[in-house]
């Protein structure tokens, strides 16, 4: 439990201290960790617990998805991988919820030469990185895992890359959070309002401002389109489309997958997700298409013909749903955190392929920085300030955010 957080500069009696433009897992997380040290807390949008979270596969997997180049965003992944068994725990019971969070761990498979070889540079910068990764044979591989193709070259088992069902997630931060007094707007935020260099809260849609002592923009991919915030503190964060698809594993099959699959395939990322529940979550596309969410014959296609490849029982199955989301992409593909260069204004977007991974660090930071004024140590090199004064990233043909928010209810 956290002593109660000094009031905000500028907030008047009545205020919220902090408003939260955004219920998705970014903002919903903010506003119970800030709510819980003691902040009046209101979250804004027409639809919390929507967004991302409706579409993520819920993959916690810092080592199976490092990249090049992220090495320093691998360091923020492992601080939140690590406090996930707590975080789980502890919104479970505040929510009185089941998270669906899954301690399976993952096998990354090769299914060809080249797969192989790319698995290999991957092992090999998972042990620079000092990760736990353990190279198998492609028949050690179809042991753990029987339903795989015969075909498979080889693998690595990672068995620290767990999963959650990320609308569970929403759902039970959703409660918490109201549990926790967080207040709801269920309208949309329009515009930034800034008095004397200062962020003094928002208007909503239909004109009604909502002041408040210090304002997060917690809107994914949407969150470089609030108008009035000034062109330079702007967060350069651009949609990226990401097709999924969700099977069902009738109860007759016994076990079809024990853990997290994954495959690079023809070059491209694939995940097959077994819920506990029976659903099987396979994703995902990634394509840079502005704000298009529509479902694409040719992503089904493609993500059906790469997981038959992987797991040929596939087909049999029934696909119950197909989906696409928006990731918000950043320009180093990791969140910005914390305080903007606009005083009273912060950030907590731009998490990309990571939301839901990153979900409970993200609420620790965000609660630190209202409270404090800092970030924490982990969090520095998440700062907004690093991009320096920003541009819109956001496609120039973006529509206003009235018509996306149809477009994607
Ligand atoms: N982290 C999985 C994805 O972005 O598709």
């Amino acid at each position: 439990m956290h002593p109660p957080a000094r009031m905000s500069p500028g907030t008047a009696a009545g205020h919220p201290d902090a408003v939260i433009v955004g219920g998705g897992l970014a903002g919903l997380v903010t506003a119970w960790r800030a709510a819980q040290r003691g902040l009046r807390t209101t979250v804004v949008d027409p639809e919390p617990g929507g967004g991302a979270a409706r579409v993520a596969a819920g993959m916690l997997a810092a080592v199976t998805e490092l990249h090049y180049g992220e090495e320093t965003l691998l360091g923020l992944n492992l601080v939140s991988a690590g406090r996930y068994p707590a975080f789980a725990a502890e919104l479970a019971e505040a929510a009185g919820q089941d998270l669906g969070y899954r301690r399976c761990g993952t096998l990354a498979v090769a299914l060809d030469a080249d797969d192989r070889a790319h698995l290999r540079e991957l092992h090999a910068l998972q042990r620079r990185c000092g990760l736990d990764s353990e190279w198998l044979t492609g028949r050690e591989c179809r042991k753990l895992e029987p339903m795989l193709a015969p075909g498979v070259r080889g693998g690595l088992r990672v068995d620290g890359d767990h999963q959650i069902d990320p609308r569970r997630l929403a759902t039970a931060l959703l409660t918490a959070c109201e549990r926790a007094g967080v207040a709801f707007v269920r309208e949309r935020a329009e515009r930034l309002t800034v008095a004397d260099g200062r962020a003094t809260g928002v208007e909503l849609a239909d004109g009604t401002p909502l002041p408040a002592g210090q304002v997060v923009l917690a809107a994914g991919s949407f969150s470089g389109l609030l108008a009035g915030v000034p062109e330079h503190v702007r967060p350069p964060v651009r949609p990226v489309k990401g097709q999924v698809l969700r099977l069902r594993i009738p109860a007759a099959y016994g076990p079809f997958l024990s853990r997290t699959v994954r495959a690079v395939v023809r070059g491209g990322p694939l995940y097959l997700v077994p819920r506990e529940n029976g659903d099987l979550v396979v994703g995902a596309t990634s394509e840079e298409l502005g704000w298009d969410t529509t479902v694409t014959a040719g992503g089904v296609y493609e993500l059906l013909r790469d997981a038959h490849e992987l797991v040929p029982g596939i087909t049999e199955l029934p696909l119950t749903e197909t989906i696409a989301g928006l990731r918000p992409g950043s320009p180093d593909n990791a969140p910005l955190l914390g305080p903007s260069a606009l005083p009273g204004l912060l950030m907590a977007t731009g998490h990309f392929r990571n939301g839901v991974l990153l979900t409970p660090v993200t609420g620790d930071v965000m609660a630190h920085a209202l409270t404090t004024g800092e970030l924490p140590e982990e969090a520095r090199p998440f700062t907004p300030l690093r991009f320096g004064p920003t541009t819109a990233a956001a496609p120039s043909s973006a529509p206003t955010r009235a018509a996306l928010q149809e477009q994607t209810a």
